[in-house]
């Protein structure tokens, strides 16, 4: 609810800045063209314009050779093209090249968006284009890891009141967006595309980590009209995201939408509460470009014993999902249409996961799926999960079988069958 709300402030501002008259300062950018750099270009302007003042980009393409943080007050950005991060990985992969802004896993960050009141709107003619080919094909030589430094495209970090709209981003190599330490920001209309076009991977999912967006520690988040290429999650609504609508979103292809992954670190709680998603659309796509489209949505979290520390390894970690609402989706030829499990990271012997979901209710899931059973969830037997609501789960199993539904340790739920619920072992 107090997303709606403002919903409808973010609209009302909109509106006041679109006005025009009140900016103390307009600066406007085309292409410097090819083999320049247009980074200083860049940063001038947003000195410049960035605090009370309009930023225009005409169309083309913003040679960007070095990360970049703008700082927006009161103040609008039209990126009518696109800021284009050099490919040179080498580069990127140093140290010193990317920021570590974001907490969880210590990913990188190329290009941080701060600050308060402001929008950037990309016209779905612009965004950022992140030369990603050279990436996916470097790393199928080397182990992906967390935190090894492949920078996410688009951080918004520590900013409240802003807007990002019709923002397009290209190849994103790692993480396409992250939203952290920021309340009150609304995304509506982002593309992300992760999409291989080297013909020697074709069959192979050489794009994992192009996560759609991750949320991490963010309260009052609207997500709209989003259309997701990846090899990953498509959201991941990780630790202290709170009171987050998600709208007409279009996943292709990847792991599904996710809440999770939870409880990696042992000494830091992650709450996440009143989190609805409505309108989604999971879609499976040609194979050959990405093999993988396995939940609609799913929840998971680390086990109950640490192994190893972030930002590869963790588990330990306490915590809740509560409050959340799925309604309406549609999934195409997906391997699983709901799943939940507390196991990541998990190694023989280990203790169960103390972490907690609750009152989770989906509703109104229609489309095709491949493989029993329909809903398979599995909570922690030292938390058991209490409220598990379904409503109208009608997807049809492709090979024509009748439907299954696992439920192991789940306190209470309606809407499965009543054996769903039956098989609460001791902890
Ligand atoms: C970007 O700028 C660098 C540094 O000046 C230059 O070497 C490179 O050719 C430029 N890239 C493009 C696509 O213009
Ligand atoms: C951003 O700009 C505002 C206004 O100029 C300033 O108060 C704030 O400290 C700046 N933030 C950062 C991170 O530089
Ligand atoms: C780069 O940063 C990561 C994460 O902060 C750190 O683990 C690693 O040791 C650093 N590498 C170098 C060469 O400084
Ligand atoms: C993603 O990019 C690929 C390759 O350029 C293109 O074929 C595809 O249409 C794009 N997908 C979307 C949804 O824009
Ligand atoms: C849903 O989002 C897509 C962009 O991903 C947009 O083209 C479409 O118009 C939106 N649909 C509605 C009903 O707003
Ligand atoms: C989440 O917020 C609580 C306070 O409400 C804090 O104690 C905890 O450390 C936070 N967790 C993360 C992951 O930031
Ligand atoms: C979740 O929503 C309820 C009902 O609107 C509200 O009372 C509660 O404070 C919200 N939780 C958080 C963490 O904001
Ligand atoms: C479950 O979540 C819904 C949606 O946020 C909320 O309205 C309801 O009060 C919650 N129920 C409980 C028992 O907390
Ligand atoms: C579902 O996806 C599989 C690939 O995983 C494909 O072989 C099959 O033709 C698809 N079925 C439908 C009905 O789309
Ligand atoms: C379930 O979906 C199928 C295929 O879309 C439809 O024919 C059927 O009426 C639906 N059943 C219910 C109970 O909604
Ligand atoms: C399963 O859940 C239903 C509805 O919450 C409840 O009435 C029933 O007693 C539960 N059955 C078992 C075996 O726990």
């Amino acid at each position: 609810m107090q997303a709606l709300l403002y919903l409808v402030g973010s609209l009302l501002s909109a509106v006041l800045v679109a006005s025009g008259s009140q900016y103390a300062s307009t600066c406007n950018l085309s292409p410097l063209g090819a083999g320049q750099d247009d980074t200083d270009q860049v940063m001038a302007a947003i000195e410049q314009c960035g605090d009370g003042g309009l930023t225009v980009f005409e169309e083309g393409e913003y040679n960007i050779t070095r990360k970049m943080t703008w700082n927006l007050t009161s103040s609008r950005v039209e990126l009518h093209g696109y800021l284009s991060f050099q490919p040179d990985y080498e580069y990127w992969l140093q140290n010193s090249s990317t920021y570590r802004v974001v907490y969880i896993q210590s990913q990188a960050s190329w290009f941080i968006v701060t600050g308060s009141d402001f929008e950037i709107d990309a016209y779905n003619t612009g965004g950022i284009n992140g030369n990603g080919q050279p990436w996916w094909d470097y790393f199928t030589t080397v182990p992906r890891l967390d935190g090894d430094g492949r920078p996410l495209a688009l951080t918004v970090y520590q900013a409240t009141r802003g807007t990002i709209s019709n923002f397009l981003i290209e190849a994103p190599p790692f993480w396409c967006n992250c939203v952290a330490e920021s309340s009150d920001i609304v995304y509506d209309g982002m593309l992300c595309n992760a999409t291989n076009t080297n013909p020697e991977f074709y069959g192979q999912n050489i794009v994992p980590n192009t996560d759609g967006i991750d949320t991490y520690r963010v309260d009052n988040l609207v997500l709209r009209n989003f259309d997701i290429t990846t090899g990953d999650d498509c959201i991941a609504v990780k630790g202290n995201t709170t009171n987050m609508l998600a709208s007409n979103i279009t996943c292709r292809g990847g792991n599904g939408i996710a809440y999770g992954s939870l409880g990696q670190y042992v000494d830091l709680p992650d709450y996440v509460e009143n989190v609805t998603m409505t309108d989604l659309h999971v879609l499976r796509i040609n194979p050959e470009i990405q093999p993988n489209m396995g939940s609609g949505v799913y929840f998971k979290s680390w086990d109950g014993t640490v192994n190893g520390s972030p930002p590869d390894n963790g588990g330990g970690g306490l915590g809740y999902v509560k409050n959340v609402v799925i309604r309406d989706a549609f999934l195409d030829n997906v391997t699983t249409p709901i799943a939940l499990y507390q196991t990541n990271g998990a190694q023989s012997g280990d203790a169960p996961s103390k972490y907690q979901f609750a009152n989770l209710t989906l509703l109104s899931f229609t489309g095709t799926y491949q493989k029993n059973p329909l809903v398979d969830i599995a909570c922690s037997p030292a938390a058991p999960c209490p409220d598990l609501t379904f409503e109208n789960i009608n997807v049809t199993l492709l090979s024509g079988g009748t439907p299954a539904y696992e439920c192991e340790n789940v306190l209470s739920q309606t809407g499965l069958p009543v054996t769903c619920n039956s098989t609460v072992s001791s902890s």
